[in-house]
């Protein structure tokens, strides 16, 4: 979704603006522009297309101005054009502003209106520049938040006046913003990777905060007028993690993260054959007194859920329900606070729908617990407790990284509660075998050219089937979700039960079906639906176990073969596979893999 960036100091600002705005490209975009204050002026370019297009559009231009604001767009209110990116102006181009997010009542903020600006873009952010020109009486900050209080929706702003040089005003209500802070200057930034090159200074904005921040100053103060004293965090992820270091893609960088993060993630948390998570604050009474879990989340998070529904019904007694945010928060439901509890899932802790699930359920005082990877989120701010993942940056828009380390979390969880409550015995084998983990992940993605061949005959399909049943099921969800989302392949992730109630009637030789298939409880009734899919005269890759003596293997045209583990951890092995699939495939295709179109990394707007 779009990004901001913005910097006062004594540096040169378009510099330190476009660098951000590079760090910020992974959110996914349509179009960029800067504003630097130069000269008693605004510089002011804008492009539709790459954050590349406006660095070339900027070439030797010398602006030597110190503070700016710039921008990336992802379209919601009118098409991705020049004239629809920010930043947005006043009619004398004394007032620069850039806009994250939704403004709901654009329509009505336009009756407002008692000038009669002409409109230059199609946006909902023009409007409220030209509302922010009109309540300015020479202090932003005070005009901002006149303005804001007239907002309904989600945003994060930030704004610059020519009567006030050097001087940058931001707030948040709905969209993430946060502030960085150094001896060279301050900054702001819709999220972290932005500033890391700069400063691991940060200030976290809360909800309905405006800032004020000069090259040596920053006040807070909420939107109501109440000041706020904030506090400076130290971030300690660096620049380094969060670029590509030698890998063609974000992607390929982050899967060959994943054993790395897999031991970061279950650092200070197995020992022996307990499971202990040393910064949880949750009573333990509430965990005890628990009778139902819900988990919420979106995309490829929401299939990590769809895992854990499996290993919490195993481990514990509780009545476990997975929804996706957006549906989960329209629902009618009652709830019994003294019983339940909430676990909302999120790599970036700011997806809209699951934000507003969480505080449906939070308002009824359901406690929740939010399992995450970005610190500071809003959602780790606002939840009850938060389990964070420790997968570090995560750049490329298709989520793999979190998502394995989601999963170990959640694995870890559901031991650790079923222990707490005396549903589940200890079971040191199996932590031995979670241990084990990282190696075989490592094991499974150093060799690439079995997937390479596969891209090589496969990349013309348009369309694959991707089979799976128990905890492997939401792996061939999430196996589908990832080809479609890079390659732009269409794909289907099927319960392998369902076979013949529909997807069956798709088979023939066009259509690869992909079978997770390792040694399981449903290994037997995977054999079959195999069996039924090459009597069709499909094409079957099959993911089973590297010593798969039981027919499987063979009975598929291409085995892809994982290491032998416990049942309860095959879909950490079985996921390696369908990322490194996708990859292959979409690079065949000569697709964009880090930043898939129409796509974004963190969804701030419903
Ligand atoms: C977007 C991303 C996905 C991600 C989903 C949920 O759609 O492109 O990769 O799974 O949002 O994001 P979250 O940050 O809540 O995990």
């Amino acid at each position: 979704m779009c990004g901001i960036a913005g910097y006062t100091g004594e540096a040169r600002a378009l510099p330190v603006i476009l660098e951000s705005l590079y760090r910020l490209e992974y959110r996914g975009y349509d179009s960029a522009g800067i504003a630097v204050e130069e000269e008693g002026e605004f510089f002011l370019k804008k492009v539709k297309g790459k954050i590349s297009r406006l660095e070339d559009a900027l070439m030797e231009t010398m602006v030597h101005g110190t503070s700016g604001i710039g921008h990336t767009r992802w379209a919601t209110h009118g098409e991705p054009s020049k004239a629809n990116a920010h930043p947005h102006f006043s009619e004398d181009k004394s007032l620069m502003l850039v806009h994250n997010g939704i403004i709901e009542n654009h329509e009505q903020l336009r009756q407002k209106l008692t000038t009669n600006p002409e409109f230059k873009s199609q946006t909902d952010t023009e409007v409220l520049v030209h509302r922010l020109a009109e309540n300015y009486e020479g202090d932003l900050t005070e005009a901002l938040r006149l303005t804001l209080q007239e907002v309904e929706g989600s945003y994060a702003v930030a704004a610059m006046h020519l009567n006030e040089p050097g001087k940058l005003v931001a707030a948040r209500s709905g969209s993430p913003l946060i502030i960085g802070c150094s001896g060279d200057g301050n900054y702001i930034a819709s999220d972290l990777p932005a500033l890391l090159d700069f400063t691991r200074e940060v200030i976290f904005l809360d909800e309905d905060e405006i800032a004020t921040l000069t090259p040596d100053e920053i006040t807070v103060q909420t939107i109501q007028g109440e000041k706020r004293k904030k506090s400076i965090n130290s971030i300690s992820w660096d620049a380094v993690q969060a670029q590509k270091g030698g890998y063609k893609h974000f992607m390929l960088k982050e899967i060959a993260e994943q054993p790395q993060v897999l031991r970061q993630a279950m650092q200070g948390r197995v020992d022996g054959s307990r499971v202990v998570f040393p910064n949880l604050e949750l009573d333990e009474e509430v965990l005890k007194n628990l009778k139902k879990l819900t988990l919420i989340a979106c995309g490829t998070s929401h299939h990590a859920c769809m895992v854990a529904r499996y290993w919490l019904e195993e481990m514990t007694d509780l009545h476990v329900e997975v929804d996706i945010g957006s549906e989960y928060r329209y629902r009618s439901l009652n709830y019994d606070a003294g019983t339940e509890m909430l676990i909302a899932v999120s790599q970036s802790g700011e997806t809209a729908d699951t934000l507003a699930a969480m505080r449906k359920v939070s308002a009824q005082g359901v406690p929740v617990l939010t399992i995450c990877n970005v610190l500071g989120s809003t959602m780790a701010r606002e939840a009850d407790d938060v389990i964070y993942t420790h997968a570090g940056p995560e750049i490329g828009v298709a989520s793999t990284k979190s998502f394995t380390t989601q999963l170990l979390v959640l694995f870890l969880f559901s031991y650790f509660l079923g222990r707490l409550r005396g549903s589940y015995g200890e079971q040191p084998d199996l932590l031995e075998k979670l241990i084990e983990l990282p190696d075989q992940v490592d094991s499974l993605i150093r060799d690439r050219s079995l997937y390479k061949k596969i891209a090589r005959e496969q990349f013309k399909k348009e369309d694959f089937l991707f089979l799976g049943r128990h905890l492997n099921y939401p792996i061939a969800m999430e196996g589908a979700l990832k080809l479609k989302e890079i390659s732009y392949i269409h794909a289907e992730g099927y319960p392998a039960g369902e076979m013949k109630h529909g997807p069956i009637a798709l088979i023939d030789e066009e259509i690869p079906v992909v079978v997770l298939g390792p040694t399981s409880r449903v290994y037997s009734k995977m054999l079959s639906n195999v069996e039924e899919v090459k009597a069709r005269g499909g094409i079957v890759f099959g993911v089973s176990m590297v010593d798969d003596r039981s027919g499987l293997a063979e009975v598929c045209d291409y085995q892809i073969a994982i290491p032998q583990t416990a049942e309860l951890l095959t879909p950490f092995l079985t996921t390696p596979p369908m990322q490194i699939l996708s990859y292959e495939l979409a690079v065949r295709r000569g697709c964009d893999v880090d930043q898939p179109r129409n796509l974004a990394k963190s969804v701030t707007v419903e």
